[in-house]
């Protein structure tokens, strides 16, 4: 490990090892880490400080901290403190398994919120005070600015929100990174706001770097350690032909002149399944293609790769370890074409409606109204979380959500009389797809709704017992607006949570 990468002489003299600067973290700090899916999580600091935390339960002190992240890390931050029951709290999204666990076991409480308010509420005071930032980064330039790394999200308000600063210096990082991210100051608190001077995904609005004055820096941790984000599954079957459907559909709307064959900026959500329908655009009937999303996975990199995307905008990469790499290898083809940008702004209601993104998500679950559960398995256990979807898909100009119609083997419907909780309501969702079909809902009221994603989407082992649901709500509903038997309508549900399938 090299101090070259810290090139301001007085940071340099706080270079410091792990042990030390997780010793500068106490019992009960709230503490902001970099960080989202898997890309510029600090590595060396959250493990060191495991180690304290489990040396501390040892010895009957109770030690928990309080985490914001930008969104999902790596197993050396939140495996390692999930692991050492080192976390009380934690925010905005989360979807390491032990984490998740010990979530659901009510062991740590977790804010899942929209990712765009988490830095604009931590700068309105909403959550309190912030003791600590620890943010990796690329590198220190000679007059103190830091250079971002594979990942963006909410660093920039951690930085500037924080009583103190703790860098992880990562030199796994290509200094080519530097010039990537564009990183906006313009934000402010109402009733002081101004529009987000943003016209097209690949607009500069900001700057290179952060800022940061360097009396808040107290410490400097040098490593030399991959991000480990995980593999995405290999594209089946059912993915494939959800992405056909979807393909189908855009160029249904090309033909009738409500999208040209540039399409709108894509967004495209978390998950096997929404990257899976990227890779359905390499082979359609689509040019010049642009991104306007959260993050950047495998299926967008191969769209660039063919020619088929000119440029994404995201607040962080989210690839395989394969893609990682290949990401690495031709940095240099990738310098023009990609900007990493805080999630306040990648994620910005405003800029997401102006630019009329096409939203893609993966859910969990949607009921026969087109309501959908992003988040929780059975209405109770958690997933991930809603990440950036809600952002996305209230303010899209088309909000698209996918999935396969049946999980856990066709023991789950995920097409269900009423979702078990709603991250999306009905009127920000309009097209579903599974891969029996597609569910065009703009224009429908609530009833063709349900008759539409009974037809088009739900699997053939639940279809008839949906179409038996629906007509008896009909008959029987205390309204007929959304007719609903709400003694019937969680006990698929139910039925899983007793028998393991929800067939009876
Ligand atoms: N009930 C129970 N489990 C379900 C389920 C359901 N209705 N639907 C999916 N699952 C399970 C799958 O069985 C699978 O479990 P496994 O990991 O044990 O095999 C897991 O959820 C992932 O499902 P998969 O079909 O591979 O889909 P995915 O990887 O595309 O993920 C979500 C789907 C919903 C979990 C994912 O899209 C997500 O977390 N979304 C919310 C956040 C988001 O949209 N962010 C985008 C921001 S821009």
């Amino acid at each position: 490990m090299t101090t070259d990468r810290v090139k301001n002489p007085q940071l340099r003299s706080r270079i410091m090892d792990a042990e030390d600067a997780a010793a500068m973290i106490h019992s009960g700090d709230t503490v902001g880490m970099s960080g989202f899916t898997g890309s510029g999580y600090p590595k060396a600091l959250p493990q060191a400080l495991a180690c304290r935390i489990e040396e501390a339960h040892a010895a009957g002190d109770a030690f928990r901290i309080r985490l914001w992240t930008g969104a999902s890390t790596g197993p050396e931050l939140d495996g390692a403190l999930s692991k050492a029951d080192a976390i009380e709290y934690r925010l905005p999204y989360n979807s390491d398994p032990v984490g998740r666990d010990k979530i659901n076991r009510g062991e740590i409480d977790y804010l899942d919120m929209h990712l765009s308010h988490v830095a604009p509420m931590v700068r309105e005071g909403f959550f309190g005070k912030l003791d600590t930032a620890v943010i990796e980064v690329t590198a220190v330039n000679e007059d103190g600015s830091f250079v971002p790394a594979t990942s963006v999200g909410n660093n920039r308000s951690w930085i500037d929100h924080a009583d103190k600063v703790i860098l992880e210096v990562n030199s796994w990082h290509d200094e080519r990174l530097e010039g990537m991210h564009d990183i906006y100051y313009g934000t402010a608190l109402p009733p002081n706001r101004v529009p987000i001077p943003m016209l097209a995904p690949d607009d500069r609005i900001g700057q290179p770097t952060f800022q940061c004055d360097p009396d808040k820096v107290a410490g400097i941790i040098l490593t030399d350690l991959p991000d480990r984000n995980a593999p995405f599954s290999a594209i089946n079957e059912t993915s494939r032909t959800i992405s056909g459907h979807l393909m189908e559909f855009f160029e249904h709307e090309v033909k009738m002149g409500r999208l040209t064959d540039r399409l709108l900026p894509l967004q495209s959500g978390v998950g096997n399944v929404a990257n899976a329908v990227l890779d359905g655009l390499k082979d359609a009937p689509f040019h010049d293609l642009q991104s306007y999303t959260e993050v950047l996975q495998d299926g967008m990199l191969d769209l660039l790769d063919c020619g088929k995307m000119a440029a994404v905008s995201a607040t962080a990469l989210s690839l395989s370890p394969e893609a990682a790499q290949r990401f690495r290898d031709n940095l240099e083809t990738y310098r023009d074409k990609v900007i990493l940008r805080p999630t306040e702004i990648s994620n910005h209601p405003e800029v997401i409606r102006r630019l009329g993104c096409i939203a893609m998500n993966g859910m969990i679950e949607a009921d026969i109204y087109g309501n959908v559960n992003s988040a929780l398995v059975m209405g109770s256990r958690i997933m991930n979380g809603i990440g950036g979807s809600g952002d996305f898909a209230r303010n899209a100009y088309i909000s698209v959500f996918v999935s396969p119609s049946v999980a856990k083997g066709g023991a789950i419907s995920t097409i269900v009389p009423q979702a078990s909780h709603v991250d999306h309501i009905t009127q920000d969702v309009q097209v579903i797809v599974t891969e029996q079909g597609l569910a065009d809902l703009r224009g429908l009221a609530p009833r063709k709704r349900a008759e539409t994603i009974i037809r088009n989407c739900a699997h053939p082992d639940f279809r008839p017992l949906l179409e038996d649901y629906f007509e008896r709500a009909k008959r029987d509903a205390f309204g007929l607006q959304t007719p609903s038997l709400p003694r019937e309508s969680l006990s698929w549900h139910q039925r899983y949570i007793d028998t393991g399938s929800m067939l009876p």
